[in-house]
């Protein structure tokens, strides 16, 4: 039958070759990116969480980024939209240098940023109003984008009446009311279920498709890789620590795209491969050092990992992306375990593939006393800060410290949240491998209980 049936990378190859050569003349360009550089002040000077960040946005095209949780999307995103300033270099927005918040750039929010005490009507027209525009205008245009968004008859609703899909839909009339030529989108489905993200998802498409925006160009920012290719005609990939591109990849499907599709399927796993691969490659190579951010994954979730890897059909090794789908995980959701597992010499990772190690085979086969010893001895061997942490606990007399003694240590090198993080991780690790105790009330650590 279908060859794409039969072989489906060599379908999106050839999707690929067939796609026809950008055209002579591109869309005009909207937005530029240029060497963006973007650091926040931190006790122990500065965190730089975009470094070198280029990219441009043209005309015609729903453009994607893709990036772990903390690669700085929604920095970048707000830096686009003038909302804060990059540190270096610059973003010009048609031919001009952005100097603040530019007429025709909207954003439409992940949690939706509605006013709670104004109505549909009012959240709508509230955009316009600051820009300056008289009554009746803000009156005729807010209903036309009420009523193109499907919010016909909720106009005198309040946000708190409305369903989370609902609620969505009056972010987004917000954002079209003003008639943008770029449209931003932070993460705007991933509060919804399912169901509502894709009717919304499809709705949207509907309307882009159709001609029935103004709108020039959009950027979405995601970290779910099928949204991406279900939407995008060309997705960036943020790298994390800095965030920086790192790939592009054009989609080469036409709308309405079907996600069962093989060549569909395909590219998502590509895409999949392509993240993992690199940032786990990244992370080896780094190896951990006691300011090293860990991921926040339970032993539970660690274990069961292995558990599944040993066992059949798998026995030690796994294609990432078919472990991921078949234990029903995101990517953003596998990807933290199977990294614990590579910091703690559990697992490798290489091109895509994660495979278990000697010790780790072991370790299915364990009852759970001796899980915990073999636990505690990678613990102590490969994440420094757990080292770190028993052997302040051994020097001080009463073998006890508070939390926030290692957190100022640790805000040297993370951020405040990354080092409440990383902190909750080595706790949690910690005590299943009964290397030490810590007391959630006082915030204090030990070695007490785990001596008696
Ligand atoms: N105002 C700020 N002050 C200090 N640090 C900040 C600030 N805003 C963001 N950061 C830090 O920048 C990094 C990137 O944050 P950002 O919110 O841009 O990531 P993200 O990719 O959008 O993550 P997520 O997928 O979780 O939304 C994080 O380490 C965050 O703690
Ligand atoms: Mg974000």
């Amino acid at each position: 039958m279908q060859t794409a049936m039969q072989n489906p990378k060599a379908a999106v190859t050839a999707a690929l070759a067939q796609t026809p050569p950008m055209p002579a003349r591109l869309g005009e360009e909207i937005l530029c990116v240029k060497n963006v550089q973007r650091g926040f002040q931190k006790t122990q000077g500065e965190l730089l969480v975009l470094d070198d960040v280029n990219l441009a946005l043209r005309e015609g095209e729903i453009v994607g980024m893709l990036g772990r949780s903390g690669s700085g999307k929604s920095t970048l995103l707000r830096i686009i939209a003038g909302l804060i300033e990059p540190t270096g270099g610059e973003v010009t927005y048609l031919g001009k240098p952005l100097e603040g918040p530019a007429k025709g750039v909207a954003m439409v929010f992940q949690t939706f940023a509605l006013f709670p005490w104004l109505t549909v009507l009012q959240n709508v027209e509230a955009g316009l109003e600051a820009q300056g525009v008289g009554a009746s205008e803000r009156r005729k245009r807010a209903l036309a984008a009420i009523d193109l968004i499907g919010l016909d008859g909720f106009e005198n609703a309040y946000p708190r009446e409305l369903s989370g899909g609902m609620r969505q839909r009056v972010g987004f009339a917000r954002a079209l009311v003003v008639d943008p030529t770029l449209l931003l989108m932070d993460e705007p489905f991933s509060a919804l279920d399912v169901l509502t993200a894709e009717t919304l998802r499809t709705d949207l498409l509907d309307l882009w498709t159709q001609g029935r925006m103004p709108i020039k160009s959009v950027l979405i920012v995601t970290h779910n890789i099928e949204e991406a290719v279900f939407m995008c005609d060309r997705i960036l990939v943020l790298s994390s620590n800095p965030g920086r591109v790192i790939a592009e990849i054009k989609v080469p499907f036409k709308h309405p795209r079907n996600r069962l599709d093989p060549v569909f399927r395909q590219l998502v796993d590509d895409i999949y491969a392509k993240m993992t691969a690199r940032q786990t490659d990244e992370a080896a190579k780094k190896g951990l050092q006691l300011g090293s951010r860990l991921p926040q994954v339970s032993t539970n979730l660690m274990a069961g990992l292995i558990e599944t890897l040993a066992a059949a059909p798998y026995h030690g090794r796994a294609d990432m992306p078919e472990i991921g789908r078949s234990l029903q995980l995101e990517v953003d959701d596998l990807f933290p375990i199977a990294e614990a597992l590579q910091h703690l010499d559990f697992a490798e990772i290489r091109e895509g593939d994660i495979f278990l190690t000697p010790q780790a085979r072991v370790f299915a086969e364990l009852g759970t006393q001796e899980r915990k010893m073999m636990f505690a001895e990678h613990l102590l061997q490969h994440v420094p800060l757990a080292a770190r942490i028993t052997k302040v606990l051994n020097e001080r007399p009463g073998h006890r410290a508070p939390r926030v003694r290692f957190e100022q240590e640790l805000e040297d090198f993370l951020s405040d949240n990354a080092a409440e993080e990383t902190l909750d991780a080595v706790i949690n690790w910690g005590r299943y491998g009964e290397i030490f105790s810590y007391n959630d009330k006082t915030e204090i650590f030990s070695l007490a209980d785990v001596e008696s």
